[in-house]
């Protein structure tokens, strides 16, 4: 969704706003702009549509960099796609300067209590933000408490993140935020703003995380908070541990491939962090296995890819912790809640740590006093800061939108969660060693899932992923990648639901990928192949060792069937990843899509 970056005190403030909205592109964006000031007040805005090299290139031509500044990359909700509703957006008189993340439910009521003199130029709800701000501030209030008044109107159900400039008072940051993430980041030459603390790490690594509700007045050597209540507060900075090279693609055209490439190092890092050299678990604090064993029911809540790594999830922590488990969607089950048990424990799955839906639940969750997990990639992210405990997946930063290795990082997680909380039955530790050397394997047959891409995907303009059990939980994520960035319309089914309606799609040539590493339902699988076959269907078979069968396109290696998911997904990866560059897009920037939600 949209970025946010701000700078003050830095020197020359263009290259770090350029570089910071760069690593902001990967969320997914179709404006941007930058408002330039320095301490003399000289000032410059520009604004583009499309890509921030776009940006850049009519920055560096404009020649005034700056030594404070702000900068956006707006992914449209109210208002086209224009330079006019692109931020930053600012007051009639050109002195306020503002940019937003985040949505205001009222701005027509705003509007028209108002600004019914005001001429609007925008179709944004951030212009009403900001000419609210000029208007308070020519009431005689001072630029703070413009600020301040302005975000007391809006609606309870907003979200923002604001970032403001007064051009009186150039070099000040006033920044606001509720459920939408702003850090400020400090260092001894100069401050910054951001949404995501990737996207400063060229300027400092230390960041203050900002609260829901809190203000936060930067200058280029000061950086003072007030909470919600309006107190004055001291927030302690956190040191980000990322290397900047984490975050380049290095000599890979896409950050998609490098991130499928590194799931095999991603699973022995989960290893070696979650067991000691003597193969004991480490690492999950006993007040969290105590919390969940205290629990009758867990409810796994999370979106997407994550709510798909959940379903596999489930499986560990009933077969081995013999936890009854839920999994749930969490835009539905923030507003449907369903039955609960009597002693339920959630747990929360989220890459970015900030997706709204599963915010909204973890929210209401605490309401209701029930203890709460939140197993993510991001640390530090509202998820984990707002719930009870707290695990790391330890990823590595996910850029590309189509999230792969999070994926596999968060099935590993699960299955050392559910192993501590009771017993697979075999070495886990051993299984996944072999797990990281097999995940190496499959990716280093590229060549062999191109061609299936291109074979089976070209000219097609839909296709299947079936599966049973554990291989339907793996077949929703295999299409969910398949469809998200080649836009080949893509059904992931639970195999013996085919013949109660979907077989009826099936024409000559549709592309139907099984996935069989199943033993207990592999020869139903293969009936339900054969079925689709006789219709027409182009069968791809990825079957695991045990089950194989000449004629299957690609012969998975065999770990235990249960961590099959992990194997299993890998080649739907490089598939949705090779179909995607026949089809001449953008592997890592699907249109329409965000990396992270962070709207409901
Ligand atoms: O950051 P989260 O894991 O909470 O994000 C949830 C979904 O938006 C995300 O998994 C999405 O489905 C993937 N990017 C798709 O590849």
């Amino acid at each position: 969704m949209c970025g946010i970056v701000g700078v003050t005190g830095v020197g020359d403030a263009l290259p770090y706003l350029l570089q910071g909205l760069q690593k902001l592109e990967y969320r997914g964006y179709d404006s941007a702009g930058v408002y330039l000031t320095d301490a003399s007040g000289k000032n410059a805005l520009i604004k583009e549509k499309g890509r921030v090299a776009k940006l850049a290139e009519k920055a560096k031509a404009n020649g005034f960099a700056g030594t404070a500044g702000i900068a956006h990359t707006r992914w449209a909700t109210h208002g086209n796609v224009t330079v006019e509703n692109a931020h930053p957006q600012k007051s009639s008189d050109d002195r306020f300067f503002l940019v937003h993340n985040g949505v205001i439910e009222n701005y027509q009521e705003l509007t028209e209590t108002y600004l019914q003199r005001v001429h609007l130029v925008s179709e944004t709800d951030t212009e009403v933000a900001v000419q609210l701000v000029d208007k308070f501030s020519k009431e005689g209030m001072a630029t703070a408490d413009a600020f301040r008044k302005m975000i007391s109107l809006l609606d309870g159900n907003s979200a923002y993140g604001f970032l403001l400039v007064d051009h009186e008072d150039p070099e000040t940051l006033y920044v606001a935020k509720k459920k939408s993430p702003l850090l400020v980041g400090v260092s001894d030459h100069g401050n910054a703003v951001t949404s995501d603390a990737a996207a400063m790490i060229d300027l400092t690594k230390d960041f203050i995380e900002l609260r829901d509700g809190d203000m936060a007045i930067v200058k280029p050597s000061s950086v003072t908070i007030y909470d919600a209540a309006g107190e004055q507060v001291n927030r302690e900075p956190f040191t980000l541990e990322i290397d900047p090279e984490d975050t380049d693609k290095g000599a890979y055209p896409y950050y998609m491939l490098k991130e499928i490439d590194e799931q095999a190092v991603v699973a022995r890092n989960i290893a070696g962090h979650y067991y000691d050299e003597d193969g004991n678990l480490q690492g999950i604090p006993c007040a969290v296995t105590d919390a969940i064993e205290e629990a009758d029911r867990l409810y796994i809540v999370a979106a997407g890819t994550s709510y798909h790594a959940g379903l596999v999830g489930k499986r560990y922590f009933e077969q081995w912790a013999k936890i009854p488990t839920e999994v749930h969607i969490a835009s539905e089950f923030a507003y449907d809640q369903p039955m609960l048990s009597e002693k339920p424990f959630f747990i929360f799955l989220s890459q970015s740590g900030e997706t709204a839906d599963s915010r909204e639940v973890l929210d209401n969750v605490k309401k209701q006093g029930f203890p709460a997990l939140t197993l993510a990639n991001v640390m530090n992210s509202t998820l984990t800061r707002e719930a009870d405990f707290a695990l790391p997946v330890l990823a590595g930063p996910e850029i590309a939108v189509a999230s792969t290795k999070a994926y596999t990082a968060q099935v590993l997680v699960q299955a050392i969660l559910a192993a501590a909380l009771g017993n697979p039955g075999f070495d886990l530790k051993a299984e996944l060693a072999k797990v990281a050397v097999e995940i190496q394997a499959i990716t280093d047959e590229k060549e062999t899932f191109k061609k299936i891409a291109e074979d089976a995907l070209v000219g097609q303009h839909s296709a299947f992923y079936i599966g049973r059990g554990l291989d339907a939980a793996v077949a929703l994520e295999a299409a969910l990648k398949l469809k998200e960035i080649s836009y080949i319309q893509t059904e992931g089914f639970a195999a013996g639901e085919l013949k109660h309606g979907t077989i009826s799609l099936i024409e000559d040539k549709t592309p139907v990928f099984a996935l069989l590493t199943q033993s207990k339902t592999a020869g139903l699988l293969r009936g339900e192949v054969a079925q689709v076959a006789a219709r027409g269907a182009n069968t791809i078979v990825f079957a695991s060792e045990n089950l194989a069968k000449e004629g299957d396109a690609f012969v998975l290696p065999q770990v235990n069937e249960l961590l099959m998911p992990l194997l299993a997904v890998i080649p739907a990866q490089l598939i949705a990843y090779y179909a995607t560059l026949a089809r001449g897009l953008d592997v890592d920037r699907p249109r329409n899509l965000a990396k992270s939600v962070t709207v409901q």
